[in-house]
């Protein structure tokens, strides 16, 4: 490993950002590109925020983007695609990425994995396109996940896609310039729990010490260094990738504070002020709830459901739900238990009606492959998409208290997205009504027919086709006053 420069930054009063002069020296840090913090005012007086703290409405400018694209890929990808979810003909209905735990793989085994990973079938503008296809408007992908291993060229480390595979490439940074190129925005993973860097080992009955883990111990005096490590593989990412989102994971270790958390949310806001950080860099996370606790303020700009929707959105609360095509994030080449179109479409909505964003995940293989179910799958949504997206993106949750008993409902000014899953027999659609008069109704898919209403002071019903346009889910547009 070489040695790190680091970025120190004082939370006083003041903030204060300090380069040190050799990080100034170096021409591959784009340091120009960072602005010095602004004063910092604290959001409460008891809690010293992971500043920089900004205004309600700087908050709002920042999120924008990523509270109007609804819609993303996740892409879990790394060595783990090699054992595809079997070693030494040991297989597991655990997920496919934490093979180097169910499977005790010690480090110094699970490294061989990389002689074997050549994806040359790995096509930067066929993802993106798959991505773009769907609907999606960005990529989050596993920079790093519980493994160590980078999937782009770190300098601090040897263990990478560039030095330690035959491959030789940086898929990251094709896949960047493809986002870039084709209009999406790109994104990070980056695991704190890291099962190869030598400040971890594992200690755990039957197990390996230097194998994966839920949790590790910290080698004493291990954890400056590794944090540096961390930082180091974080600057790389940020000023040479320019990622919109940093999605941590990991940071459930009991060596990892809140504190800690703090300190790296403040760093990597430091090196890219207007990134999105999720609530795992700290310890707000409620486990796969997902949602930030709110005893205190946290680390992070946004939730993190996994494997779940939750059952009411908050208002002024940012989430995204991460799930899976099958039941397993890295690629694991026997699971075949698929979710259909239908329940991937009924989850954006679902999750769109409640606030939130839907980050939907795929795990190449070792060959650089999306696997054909899962891109099947998305262009099933991209389908509906191309028709539907207007009730998706740039909207905010429903309007109606309480949830619609045929279907989900999004809202933009001026407009409410019915979402109808359950097509009324009889023709007539009966909405409750919400507080504001309807001025005009129509299909998404067809907007020059206006549908007849009739208002009462409970309902309104709506004259809708006998048959609905689509079987997954038609949309009707309600325009109201804004
Ligand atoms: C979990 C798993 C991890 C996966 C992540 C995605 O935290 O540990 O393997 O990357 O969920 O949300």
């Amino acid at each position: 490993m070489k040695r790190l420069r680091t970025l120190f930054f004082f939370s006083a009063p003041i903030a204060i950002l300090y380069l040190s002069p050799v990080a100034q020296m170096s021409n591959k840090l784009q340091f120009g590109a960072i602005k010095p913090n602004k004063p910092v005012t604290y959001v409460s007086d008891k809690v010293k925020f992971a500043g920089p703290v900004e205004t309600k409405a700087e908050r709002d400018a920042r999120m924008k983007w990523w509270r109007d694209v609804r819609f993303g890929m996740f892409i879990h990808w790394g060595l783990y695609a090699v054992p595809a979810g079997e070693y030494k003909g040991q297989r597991s209905t655990r997920i496919g990425e934490w093979i180097m735990e169910w499977a005790n793989i010690p480090r110094a085994e699970y490294e061989k994995f990389a002689l074997q990973f050549n994806p040359v079938k790995f096509n930067a503008a066929e993802f993106v396109r798959i991505a773009k296809d769907a609907g999606m408007k960005y990529i989050v992908i596993t920079s790093k996940h519980h493994d160590g291993f980078a999937m782009y060229d770190s300098k601090v480390s040897t263990y990478d896609i560039v030095d330690a595979t035959p491959y030789h490439k940086d898929p990251i940074k094709a896949l960047a310039a493809e986002a870039k190129k084709q209009g999406l925005k790109f994104c990070f993973y980056y695991s704190i729990l890291d099962w190869h860097h030598p400040s971890q080992y594992v200690d755990a009955p039957g197990k390996d010490p230097s194998a994966g883990n839920r949790t590790t111990k910290m080698k004493p005096g291990g954890k400056e260094e590794y944090v540096a490590y961390m930082k180091g593989q974080l600057r790389e990412l940020i000023t040479t990738y320019d990622p919109g989102v940093l999605w941590f994971d990991g940071e459930w270790q009991d060596w990892w504070t809140e504190e800690d958390g703090q300190d790296l949310y403040r760093f990597v806001r430091a090196l890219k002020p207007d990134i999105i950080i999720n609530n795992r860099v700290g310890k707000g996370r409620q486990g796969m709830v997902g949602m930030s606790k709110t005893d205190r303020e946290y680390a992070g700009d946004f939730g993190t459901p996994e494997q779940q929707i939750p059952a009411n959105g908050l208002p002024g609360v940012d989430w995204e739900s991460c799930m899976t095509m099958n039941t397993t994030w890295g690629f694991k080449f026997y699971d075949d238990q698929w979710k259909s179109s239908q329940t991937i479409i009924r989850n954006l909505i679902d999750i769109a009606s409640k606030g939130g964003n839907y980050l939907l995940n795929v795990g190449p293989t070792a060959e650089g492959l999306i696997p054909q179910p899962s891109v099947e799958r998305l262009a099933e949504v991209g389908k509906w998409m191309k028709v539907n997206g207007a009730a998706i993106y740039g909207t905010t949750a429903s309007p109606f208290p309480t949830q619609l008993t045929f279907g989900r409902a999004t809202s933009k000014p001026g407009r409410v997205y019915l979402h109808v899953f359950d097509w009324p027999a009889d023709g007539n659609l009966r909405v409750p009504v919400w507080g504001k008069p309807v001025k005009r109704a129509y299909l998404l898919a067809n907007p020059k027919t206006a549908l007849k209403f009739n208002e009462s002071s409970e309902a309104v019903s709506i004259q809708v086709p006998l048959k609905a346009s689509d079987s997954i889910a038609t949309v009707l547009v309600l325009e109201t006053a804004n």
